[in-house]
């Protein structure tokens, strides 16, 4: 078991990505990181990495930082929550562990938006604590060399890879293992393109020798997919919009949005904007702007154009804004 962490090891030296947080073993930066890159791809989480560590220099920065500017910073990554979550993680940590940010997966998983994952991920780059890292490329990785069938979104399949993946953590380097199982997930076995021809398990890999490298790992259950039709009304005074605070549940909850009405189907009505369907990972939503010259403005706010930037709004209306005020 030790070999496949040697071999795995050494690939990553010859062919990890120069990232940021590599450089680093401040767990605020590396639990900045590791959050931010939850279902998000490296293009996609560096620029906000290296917003967030230029803005917020510590922990403390962050815990005195507003929700409405955390949240407006973390604006475009979606998956919200994470932003909200990510603060009042950092208030814990000054209220809770003295301002000294944890580094054992016991004391992590006390934080908000903490689960196993993130735990084990800082503290075995932290603190070389050995405890492995299950993500989406851990399960691929493990299910293809080890031909393993159990779903990965069952019980039994995560325990049976959490074990497995414990069993083959290195003993003396459980943070570069961990580390290098992820980035062999990410840049070699990937979903659609994996390079078996040159692969460094490609004689000991179940799935590559019975052929089932495109059907591993599996996923028992498929998500139900929900369409949603929202109504967004534009009013505009005094080069003022009108917007309305979300309530704080559900999808984009806290940030801002133009007045909303959501409908059961399609809203037949004239006057129609702009109209465009916004995918996310459980809902299709289908989103439809109209004027509105008279609107109810309770519990409602003109905002400055010119100070819209202070303000979280969900991207589809931030693009819609962007492209009606050109
Ligand atoms: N995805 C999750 N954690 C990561 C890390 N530390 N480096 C690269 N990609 C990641």
């Amino acid at each position: 078991m030790e070999n496949i962490s040697e071999k795995l090891r050494d690939w990553y030296k010859e062919n990890k990505r120069d990232l940021p947080w590599r450089h680093t073993s401040n767990p605020f930066k590396i639990w900045l990181s590791e959050i931010m890159l939850q279902q998000t791809r490296v293009e996609q989480g560096m620029s906000y990495y290296l917003k967030f560590t230029e803005r917020f220099s510590d922990v403390k920065d962050l815990a005195e930082a507003s929700e409405d500017e955390v949240l407006t910073m973390w604006q475009g990554l979606g998956y919200y929550s994470r932003g909200r979550n990510l603060r009042k993680a950092a208030i814990q940590v000054m209220e809770e562990f003295e301002g000294q940010f944890p580094t054992n997966s016991t004391d992590l998983k006390k934080l908000k938006g903490v689960g196993d994952y993130s735990a084990a991920a800082i503290a075995s780059f932290t603190s070389n604590e050995k405890i492995a890292v299950v993500d989406g490329n851990v399960y691929r990785v493990l299910s293809r060399i080890f031909g393993i069938s159990t779903p990965i979104d069952s019980t039994q399949g995560k325990n049976e890879f959490n074990n497995l993946a414990n069993e083959l953590i290195s003993e003396n380097h459980p943070g570069e293992h961990n580390q290098a199982i992820m980035e062999f997930g990410a840049l070699h076995c990937t979903p659609k393109k994996p390079g078996c021809n040159n692969c460094i398990f490609n004689e000991r890999c179940e799935a590559f020798n019975s052929q089932t490298v495109f059907d591993l790992p599996i996923k028992s259950k498929k998500i139900k997919r929900k369409n949603r039709f929202f109504n967004f009304y534009l009013s505009i005074k005094n080069n003022k919009v009108l917007l309305e605070k979300r309530d704080e549940s559900g999808i984009w909850a806290n940030m801002y949005q133009l007045p909303l009405e959501e409908t059961k189907s399609a809203k037949q009505e004239f006057g129609i904007l702009y109209e465009t369907k916004h995918v996310l990972t459980h809902q299709d939503l289908f989103c439809t702007f109209f004027k509105d010259d008279n609107p109810d403005e309770t519990n409602r706010e003109w905002v400055k154009l010119s100070e819209l930037h202070n303000y979280a709004l969900p991207v589809v209306i931030d693009k819609f804004l962007k492209q009606y005020f050109k």
